[in-house]
């Protein structure tokens, strides 16, 4: 009797237990939304867009890489997880990265809460490289499986750190692109979990190289958008006078050439998201013929977004506009609504978060987003749950003297600068949608609050494109309470940020 007692109750344990949802976190490098990328993925739009809610606000708080990757691993500002720049010197996978973050990130808090975790793709920029201080034998703290890209997004001629053993790839079509190896080790996962007899969750962080430069497309994409141009938006060409350093003086007015190298690059990384786009199909079939629907939470996002000849500015991010900070989001699981679309604004910062509470554990007080489970779950700001209207942005610039590319062959354009270096609010409720930015004179950081030298502000409901700079006309009394605000965010940590 008591036998028959003590299997009952485990079995009700396992079975509270294996409602633990699945959770599958794809993550693209570079990809806008607002130029429109999401109009070449299909199969995104039918399995998730129409098959759950998609995320008109989305924004990264740190329009770069490695600190808005950073952010995204351990739902906080970049002036709480201190990872400031791409490189190793400030803090890009960093040994203080190590320390002070590593066993804080999505890994170490899913592995925690029961799961069973794998990583596949791009982490940080400088993972296991020599500059780091640490090579491939490293396997960040809380993934059970790591298969991790040493460096940054490439799509042939690269390595992996395969659970700490280095392994290089070259240029294989078949063996080695690298969207299509991420696709296969995440589908390999999904099979060994699900056959490995044990009852527990899984969670996957599948992070594709693709659109990053160099945009390499798969050979059967190779000039599928052969004649197609980026989008002449009202800001692209339109030079930026009245904007912060680098754009009204490090950006030439672009040359026929140059119009040419940023139609092939747009061209280019609309091909390599077809891959992506197959990713997705492929991924969700496999969910599907293993009955793991309806547990499982698909989130597909981005790091940032990016520009592509808007204020002359050629493919880069790095800016505090739109179509930098503006990303993706789209989230299909159970409970979620189909074809839904949310206004809320959702960040980065918010998925570590998300994913905890969807786990069912503790939140941690250190963390600086907030859950978005009950937006998916139906919840809108109207009713239940009130809501942020406005949230940081904050950029440290890289390079003194300046970062530049040669575009074509009389023009150089800075695409960095210790002085593009801001922190900003993007507010977006009724009346209000507004970027104001102030700008400094370096990248130290913290930023000298008081000291920025130079000020932005942009009205979108009138200048959606971003294209006059409007400080000017602010009355003193709403930028008073603007700055005051920034000031309040700037420093912020855990709920002091939840203003
Ligand atoms: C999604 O909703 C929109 C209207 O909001 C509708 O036009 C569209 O047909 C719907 N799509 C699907 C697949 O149901
Ligand atoms: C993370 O590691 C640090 C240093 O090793 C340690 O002090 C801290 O307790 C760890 N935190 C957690 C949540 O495990
Ligand atoms: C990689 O790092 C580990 C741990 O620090 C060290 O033991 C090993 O010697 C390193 N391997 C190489 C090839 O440098
Ligand atoms: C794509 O086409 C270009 C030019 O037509 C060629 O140089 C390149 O090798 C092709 N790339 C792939 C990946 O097939
Ligand atoms: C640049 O391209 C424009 C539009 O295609 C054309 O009108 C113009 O003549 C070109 N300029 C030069 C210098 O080739
Ligand atoms: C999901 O579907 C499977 C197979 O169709 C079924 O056995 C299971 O009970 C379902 N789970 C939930 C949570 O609906
Ligand atoms: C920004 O930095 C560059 C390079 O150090 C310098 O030439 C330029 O004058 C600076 N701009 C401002 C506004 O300080
Ligand atoms: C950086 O700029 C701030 C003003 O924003 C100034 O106080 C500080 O001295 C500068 N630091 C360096 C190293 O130039």
């Amino acid at each position: 009797m008591s036998c028959i007692f003590f299997a009952l109750f485990v079995a009700s344990l396992t079975a509270v237990a294996s409602k633990q949802p699945n959770i599958v976190f794809i993550i693209t490098d570079d990809q806008d939304v607002k130029l429109d990328s999401l109009s070449v993925q299909p199969k995104v739009q039918k399995l998730l867009t129409d098959e759950g809610l998609f995320f008109k606000n989305a924004f990264v708080t740190h329009p770069v890489c490695c600190p808005s990757r950073s952010s995204t691993l351990t739902g906080k500002y970049t002036h709480n997880h201190q990872t400031y720049e791409n490189n190793v010197n400030r803090g890009c996978n960093a040994q203080s990265w190590r320390d002070r973050n590593e066993n804080k990130t999505i890994g170490a808090y899913m592995s925690r809460a029961g799961y069973t975790t794998g990583f596949f793709g791009k982490y940080l920029n400088n993972y296991a490289l020599k500059s780091s201080g640490m090579n491939a034998s490293h396997v960040p703290p809380g993934w059970h499986k790591w298969f991790g890209l040493v460096g940054n997004s490439r799509f042939y001629h690269y390595s992996v750190s395969n659970d700490g053993v280095e392994e290089a790839h070259g240029n294989d079509y078949k063996k080695d692109y690298f969207t299509d190896v991420v696709k296969r080790q995440a589908i390999a996962f999904i099979g060994n979990v699900t056959e490995s007899g044990k009852d527990s969750p899984f969670f996957m962080y599948v992070s594709t190289p693709a659109p990053h430069r160099p945009a390499t497309p798969a050979p059967q994409y190779n000039h599928t958008f052969d004649g197609r141009q980026a989008p002449r938006t009202p800001s692209y060409h339109y030079d930026g006078t009245d904007k912060h350093w680098i754009i009204s003086k490090g950006t030439p007015h672009m040359n026929n050439q140059t119009v040419e190298i940023v139609d092939q690059l747009f061209r280019q990384r609309w091909e390599t998201l077809l891959s992506v786009d197959d990713l997705v199909e492929e991924l969700l079939a496999t969910l599907e013929k293993k009955n793991l629907m309806n547990n499982t939470f698909i989130f597909y996002n981005s790091d940032h977004g990016y520009h592509l000849g808007q204020f002359n500015q050629q493919g880069e991010k790095r800016q505090p506009y739109d179509e930098d900070i503006r990303v993706p989001l789209i989230v299909r699981g159970p409970g979620i609504a189909k074809n839904q679309t949310a206004d809320t604004i959702a960040l980065n910062i918010d998925l570590l978060p998300t994913f905890i509470d969807l786990a069912g554990g503790e939140i941690p007080d250190d963390v600086d987003g907030r859950s978005l489970k009950p937006i998916l779950m139906g919840q809108t700001t109207k009713n239940t749950v009130s809501w942020r209207s406005d949230f940081l942005v904050e950029y440290w610039g890289e390079g003194n003297p300046c970062m530049g590319h040669m575009a074509s062959k009389e023009q150089v354009f800075l695409h960095d600068c210790h002085n593009n270096t801001f922190v900003g609010i993007r507010s977006l409720k009724s009346g209000d949608n507004t970027l104001y930015a102030e700008f400094f004179a370096n990248d130290s950081a913290p930023v000298a609050i008081d000291n920025f030298n130079f000020e932005e502000y942009y009205d979108l409901d009138k200048d959606y494109w971003q294209l006059h700079n409007m400080i000017h006309q602010v009355d003193p009394n709403t930028r008073t309470t603007i700055r005051d605000r920034l000031k309040k965010f700037a420093t912020c940590s855990g709920t002091s940020c939840h203003i």
